[in-house]
């Protein structure tokens, strides 16, 4: 029995017990004793991740691709598996002191939609895929995004497979160590549509009390590694006077990036995330401090301001010659908008389930922001507690992860054509 989709399924729902349990269980893979999850990429924690979804997927009779950056892609054939996919997913790497919900909720969800369909014996025409993208988080190794950044030709394999961490280990290293250097080529296929569900990361659905955000685009970004060089001294008979002191003038550099934000609100953000002195011995007078940049706007044109601004400041601190501040771009995307058709997908479904929604700027970059390069793409974001994320106590209400996969289930189900129910379904 065939019938249109948006009539025959308006009555499905995903299993939200089902898609809680899946989380807990992939969060006990690098889980910490506050509750958050450390499970930084390419690690053997990843790897177990990793495996443990691949293992879900092949339960439900999908096939699984591995690219050559790790990007791993969950197929559940369609009725006519020569159309283009309809695709969701996120990443499963986190942040040092990462939550168990940024980014594997969005992998979840789409394991949770593929584990619907198959609990009903529904076939969509169009074939469905979950992907697991590859470093996302750009913490370990960077750029951000990585995975998906390789997949949508933001930047070559070779780049980042020469990508290393604070060790010195590669991303091709790392891959290898872990089994997920695939043997397929990293390039875009056609998709009729890229969905992710994700937490907000930030406070507005919450203290709306909304539980669906439909976002229209991702902040860009631009990210610097800054190295202030001044002159390592004994700490005791040099004078005040005569010191080049890298770690004073970092420090003054940070309190100007904090400057320029404020001078861009009310989007701008800057963020100095790390900080490393040099020798990092107490009497010895800091002679080099290594630090991050972290830039953000809602428009290009704010992101270039901001970026001369700090380009202005390091000119300025350096005091003319008495210190040398060198300053490296490592990471730049523009803001991305996605697909008005599809965000409208987004809104269509929370209506639907009877779920309100609110239209949203996502703060954070996200896979989606690549793929949107390469497909039409949106994201579902659903509320966190106290807007808190990359930080063990993120946390997310049952109730809202439940209503965000069932946007996603019924926003995937609108772009993947005709529906296969099993012979006399009540549908
Ligand atoms: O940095 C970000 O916005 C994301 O968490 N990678
Ligand atoms: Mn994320
Ligand atoms: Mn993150």
């Amino acid at each position: 029995m065939e019938m249109n989709a948006l009539e025959a399924v308006g009555g499905i729902r995903i299993d939200g017990n089902r898609l809680w349990e899946s989380l807990m269980e992939l969060a006990r893979i690098g889980g910490t004793d506050k509750g958050g999850v450390c499970r930084l990429a390419l690690t053997d924690l990843d790897r177990q991740g990793r495996d443990l979804v691949c293992a879900w997927a092949r339960e439900l009779g999908c096939s699984v691709r591995v690219d050559a950056i790790g990007n791993i892609f969950m197929r559940r054939p369609g009725l006519r598996d020569d159309l283009p996919a309809v695709m969701t997913g996120s990443h499963i790497d986190t942040q040092p002191t990462g939550g168990k919900f940024d980014g594997n909720y969005g992998v979840l969800a789409g394991i949770e939609v593929l584990r619907t369909l198959a609990q009903r014996g529904i076939v969509t025409e169009a074939p469905l895929e979950v992907v697991v993208w590859t470093n996302e988080e750009g913490s370990r190794f960077v750029p951000v995004m990585m995975g998906s950044g390789v997949y949508a030709g933001a930047f070559t394999l070779a780049h980042a497979l020469a990508a290393t961490d604070r060790d010195g280990v590669s991303v091709d290293d790392a891959l290898r160590s872990i089994g997920y250097a695939g043997p397929e080529p990293v390039k875009p296929r056609a998709a009729a549509a890229y969905f992710e569900a994700h937490i907000e990361q930030g406070p507005i659905l919450e203290a709306r009390g909304i539980t669906i955000g439909a976002v229209q685009g991702a902040l860009g970004q631009r990210w610097y590694d800054v190295a202030v060089t001044g002159q390592e001294a004994h700490a005791g008979p040099t004078p005040m006077a005569l010191r080049r002191d890298a770690l004073v003038t970092a420090s003054r550099l940070v309190l100007e990036v904090n400057r320029i934000a404020l001078d861009h609100a009310p989007h701008g953000r800057a963020t100095v995330g790390c900080i490393d002195g040099f020798p990092n011995s107490r009497n010895v007078i800091p002679g080099r401090v290594a630090l991050t940049v972290d830039l953000r706007a809602a428009d290009d044109a704010t992101l270039d301001s901001m970026s001369a601004a700090l380009e202005k400041v390091c000119g300025e601190l350096a005091e003319s010659g008495r210190f040398d501040i060198e300053r490296k771009e490592v990471v730049y995307f523009p803001p991305q908008p996605f697909e008005p058709r599809l965000v409208q997908a987004v809104r269509d479904g929370a209506r639907m389930l009877g779920l309100d929604s609110l239209d949203v700027i996502s703060g954070a970059g996200h896979d989606a922001v690549y793929m949107a390069r390469v497909a039409p793409t949106a994201m579902i974001f659903v509320p966190c507690k106290d807007g808190i994320s990359h930080n063990e106590i993120e946390d997310a209400r049952p109730e809202h992860l439940e209503a965000g996969c069932n946007v996603l289930l019924h926003a995937m189900l609108r772009c993947c054509g005709r529906i296969q129910f099993p012979e006399g379904d009540p549908a």
